[in-house]
């Protein structure tokens, strides 16, 4: 089985290496050319399901929902396998290792990606697999990012809160521009099977939203396993799961006394970090990106 994320000799020794991969800064403990090169030609099936992602827009959350979703509610499998293994990355170093060890069990692979729709959505319109792409308000992103720049070592320092907002208004973090990120997988609506669903209204309404889930993969759902889904993805269960809460990465790579990977999980927590004027900053840049855009999305703002 892949091991936990960055605990080889090989992996450590490139934890402050930044991959540049078509323009994008990538975590170098995670990533390489080859394995990048790997991703982009990557034989996708139909019946492979891709969750694609800026990071901090509720990938973690969506790996829970989708695991038991496919277990039909039994919470064995998500709370014996870590999520990374579940739903290992595409672009990161030992997915080659993990792909092997789906071929035996899984069904239908699920698969997540951060990469941007421009380098990835040719091989996935190839291989026709399904996309669900999970947004979250720009806003929180940026603060749930920045925490999590605080813990995880394999990512620059990002000083204080006002530099790392400039660098995530600029693009000029690591997975690149939030704006580009959006713009480029909503870009795909008339090219890939796409289901797009926001951090938001997995808030609002997890039952309608895993309903129509449901229905777009193909998916029978119980009311048990509904039932179970509900219970098992709650943030309280989540944050003490450790096959998705991250605690089993060593402090070396990320740093626990820092804080935790399952934070806060809420909406609107932007309101307790903008000044005024970065939330004047921010609204303006936003209007300039997406202003003139329809957008099938609504983040609240
Ligand atoms: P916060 O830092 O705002 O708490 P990702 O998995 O894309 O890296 O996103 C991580 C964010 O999703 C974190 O946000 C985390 O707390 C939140 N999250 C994860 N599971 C969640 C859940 N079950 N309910 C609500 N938020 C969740």
């Amino acid at each position: 089985r892949p091991v936990p994320a960055g605990t080889r000799a090989g992996d450590m020794e490139r934890m402050d290496v930044t991959e540049t991969f078509s323009g994008i800064s990538l975590p170098g403990h995670l990533h390489t050319q080859d394995s990048l090169s790997f991703a982009v030609s990557f034989p996708f099936r139909p019946s492979d399901v891709v969750i694609a992602t800026y990071p901090k827009s509720g990938t973690t959350w969506m790996q829970e929902i989708l695991t038991l979703l496919f277990s039909h509610g039994d919470v064995l499998p998500a709370k014996t396998i870590p999520n990374w293994e579940r739903a290992p990355w595409l672009e990161q170093i030992y997915f080659r290792e993990a792909l092997q060890d789906m071929q035996d069990t899984a069904v239908c692979r699920l698969i997540t990606t951060h990469l941007p729709a421009r380098i990835l959505a040719p091989a996935l319109q190839q291989g026709k697999a399904k996309v669900i792409y999970v947004s979250r308000n720009p806003k929180d992103v940026a603060v749930s990012f920045y925490h999590f720049h605080r813990l995880a070592k394999f990512l620059p320092d990002p000083g204080s809160f006002d530099s790392f907002l400039t660098q995530f208004l600029e693009g000029t973090v690591h997975y690149g521009s939030w704006f580009d990120h959006v713009k480029g997988w909503l870009g795909q609506r008339q090219l890939l099977n796409i289901f797009y669903v926001t951090y938001e209204e997995l808030h609002q309404d997890l039952r309608g939203t895993v309903q129509r889930l449901s229905t777009f993969l193909g998916c029978p759902l119980e009311p048990e396993t509904l039932a179970a889904l509900e219970q098992h993805c709650s943030f309280a269960t989540m944050r003490d799961n450790a096959m998705a809460n991250y605690s089993l990465i060593p402090m070396e790579i990320m740093d626990h006394s820092q804080g935790c990977f399952m934070r806060k999980g809420v909406v609107g927590d932007w309101r307790d970090h903008f000044s005024p004027w970065q939330n004047a900053l921010f609204n303006r840049l936003y209007q300039e990106e997406m202003g003139a855009l329809e957008l099938p999305l609504h983040w609240p703002m």
